[in-house]
């Protein structure tokens, strides 16, 4: 792309559904934010648009949870983010929210744009149905194993372990989120957006013209998807929360939240525009836009695969990339909200955020260390050690140190004010200082061209690292006991002359660290122009690698120290409030249960026919061991009498492989066969479970023989 008019950054839309953590803080809005604020300090013409996702059934259950209406839930997590974000410098051009009528109105025309077109089908298939609470099960009113991973708190759009996409006839032993029962199956039509028809021009997009530019980790969760088969994607929801589909026949039905939601960067544009008198249609009609959405890995094939096609087909640009980021893990374990292992933004906005001087310094140490830790290419982890490492062996004995000897030498020996440069003292460390200055520049601004925001940040520190050096290896205040023990004036003006010089460049370079880690650490950099007492204009990126940015004679303000540590005791409490929060998985299992109107004993009656569908067959378990990255799934063989069998099952935690090798149990033998985990699984171990949830096998009250027919 040649260099674009304009640029529109967005960060996925949150969930208004709950307080978000600093892994999504990490994934897609520090990364964004540092890239925005860099092209602005560019002096480009950019908008960074965001704004709360409050549809779907992520938001009725909410309310359910909390005892209230889905409105009221929006409009508290809405102005609770925003204040989040707020707090922790993330600058939006505009914090939206998908409940506007505006949205209601751009996410219909969309809708009809592409249905009047033809681009969307209509299919009627039988989906689960809750005949308790009176729905069908979309999405979250559904949940199951997954069968990609076994784990057992999938829900009907996707697992919340393994991030895998589903369905919800995907999985395996379905119940209602609603009513804790087991749905039944009826008729209904909807919209799909048939992806199958933009294979093509998918494949040459992402794979052939992205394949080098956009991240290893995007492009291959694309490849897979692509070569796994596009199959039409249904845009309609039976729900009676979200947007009404704009069709008279679509009566009840609303858009699908994953159509709506990314159509809210398009509602965000058009009401920044609004409020700031400005045109909104260049930015998503020309294609001298450069769109890049910033994300978490679970939300890449909707920003690479489906809402692209949207946009395509709707006539606007299509993103430029999608630097999507992996997870961030805490304390050796995923994030989980449900088992509150987790760190809120909030609650370190409450605990250092609050507490710090006014000079935004805990801000800056939170994006520091989310950036150095940034998961853009596997998943990573944040650690309180790792955290008080960070910021007291490098933002407070690095980078701050720096500036600070700089700024209190500089009092000391050279009256407050900047010193001469003497041309004719120059020598080969000064070379090499001024050199590393110039060279900074391409250098951060290459990697931040190319969304490395870690090593971009890392170069910036070892900026600082070097002045430090260079201050070590010129010792002004070894030069300085010259100025006293020497009377000779010959060394003594030479002497001054050294000091000078050294203080002169790192002054400089202390003005270019503050334009450099401007885009990071905002507040830093506000302090810093603070203490050289020069205007904002300083930190225009245009000004990094230069050298004359404080004006000889020029006199600064006494140094404040930039950062402040982290002590011993704060990484304590912090883990203790960790591991006192932390709800126990099984817990978790009972407590998320909906309240529901006692479980039905028995389920619906069904025919003789039915029953005899199944054919049921005695079995001796022959082999069995763990699935790698998948701690519930068992894989093992059969043997069936008249042939042997792989099963997968979802056992691990109940029983150790060691233990059932010889055991003779029975299998539903013609179960349709299934993936697990790359595994092929032929067919289905019958166990029974109590309620305390233990498993125990089915099988004869004495050896028979393999084979032997149940019924
Ligand atoms: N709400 C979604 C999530 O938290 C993200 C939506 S991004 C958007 O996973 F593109 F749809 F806006
Ligand atoms: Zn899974």
């Amino acid at each position: 792309m040649t260099e674009p008019k304009r640029y529109l950054i967005t960060s996925a839309l949150p969930y208004a559904n709950g307080l978000k953590h600093v892994g999504h803080l990490a994934g897609a809005y520090i990364p964004a934010d540092i890239y925005v604020r860099y092209l602005r300090a560019q002096k480009r013409d950019v908008v960074f648009v965001c704004g709360s996702d409050e549809h779907g059934t992520a938001i009725p259950i909410q309310a359910m949870k909390e005892n209230t209406t889905p409105r009221a839930i929006i409009d508290k997590y809405h102005e609770a983010m925003k204040q989040d974000f707020a707090d922790l410098d993330i600058s939006f051009d505009i914090y939206h929210r998908t409940s506007e009528p505006l949205h209601h109105e751009t996410a219909q025309e969309f809708f009809t744009y592409l249905h009047d077109r033809g681009e969307l089908e209509t299919k009627e298939t039988e989906q689960y149905y809750d005949p308790e609470a009176n729905t069908f099960l979309a999405d979250r009113y559904i949940k199951g194993t997954c069968p990609n991973c076994g784990s057992d708190r999938a829900f009907g759009d996707q697992c919340e372990n393994c991030g895998t996409a589903l369905s919800p006839d995907e999985l395996i032993n379905p119940v209602s989120t609603l009513s804790g029962r087991i749905p039944i199956k009826k008729k209904t039509t909807h919209w799909y957006l048939p992806l199958g028809r933009h294979e093509e021009f998918l494949r040459e997009w992402i794979l052939k013209q992205h394949k080098d530019d956009w991240r290893a980790t995007v492009v291959g969760q694309c490849k897979s998807w692509i070569d796994g088969g596009l199959q039409s994607r249904a845009v309609t929801r039976d729900l009676d929360w979200g947007i009404k589909v704009p069709l008279k026949e679509a009566e009840g039905k609303v858009l699908y939240v994953w159509f709506d939601a990314p159509i809210g960067y398009v509602s965000a544009t058009r009401q920044w525009a609004i409020d700031n008198k400005k045109d909104w249609k260049p930015y998503w009609y020309d294609k001298d836009t450069k769109l890049v959405h910033f994300i978490g890995k679970d939300n890449i094939v909707f920003h690479c695969i489906i809402f692209p096609i949207m946009l395509r087909l709707h006539g606007n640009v299509l993103p430029e990339n999608v630097p999507a980021n992996e997870f961030l893990n805490l304390e050796g374990d995923k994030m989980s909200t449900s088992r509150n292992w987790k760190l809120e933004m909030r609650d370190y906005i409450k605990d250092f955020v609050k507490k710090d001087n006014g000079g935004g310094q805990c801000v800056d140490m939170l994006r520091y260390y989310l950036t150095q830790i940034a998961p853009e290419t596997k998943d990573s982890e944040f650690t309180w050690k790792g955290f008080q490492d960070a910021v007291n062996s490098e933002l407070v004995s690095i980078f701050g140190n720096f500036v600070n000897r700089t700024f209190v030498l500089m009092h000391k020996l050279c009256k407050g004010k900047v010193p001469r440069f003497h041309e004719d003292i120059l020598d080969d460390t000064d070379r090499g200082l001024i050199s590393d200055i110039q060279n900074s520049k391409s250098k951060v601004e290459n990697l931040l061209e190319q969304y490395k925001f870690r090593e971009a940040l890392y170069e910036v520190i070892d900026l600082s690292r070097k002045g430090n050096q260079y201050m070590q290896k010129k010792e002004p205040w070894i030069v300085a006991k010259k100025l006293t023990s020497d009377t000779n004036a010959g060394v003594q003006e030479s002497a001054q002359k050294s000091i000078d010089n050294t203080l002169h460049l790192c002054l400089q370079l202390s003005a270019n660290l503050a334009v450099l880690i401007n885009p990071f650490l905002p507040n830093t950099a506000r302090n810093m122009i603070h203490m050289m007492k020069v205007v904002e204009k300083i930190l225009d990126w245009e000004n990094a690698g230069k050298l004359k940015l404080l004006s000889v004679g020029y006199s600064l303000r006494e140094p404040q120290l930039l950062f402040r540590k982290i002590e011993d005791t704060e990484v304590t409490e912090q883990m203790e409030k960790l591991k006192k929060g932390m709800i126990n998985p099984s817990k978790v299992e009972k407590s998320e249960e909906p309240k529901s109107p006692e479980q039905p004993a028995v389920k619906p009656e069904i025919v003789y026919d039915d029953f005899a569908k199944l054919d049921l067959k005695v079995a001796t378990i022959t082999a069995a061991e763990k699935v790698a990255k998948a701690d519930k799934l068992l894989k093992l063989e059969v043997d069936l009498g008249f042939e042997k069998r792989t099963i997968v099952s979802g056992i691990a935690l109940h029983f150790k492989p060691e233990d059932i090798v010889g055991k003779q149990v029975v299998i539903v033998a013609n179960l349709a066969p299934r993936k697990m985990k790359g595994i092929d699984s032929n067919g289905m171990i019958l166990m029974a479970e109590d309620k305390d949830g233990k498993l125990k096998f089915i099988n004869p009250d004495e050896t028979t023989s393999d084979g032997a027919s149940v019924s």
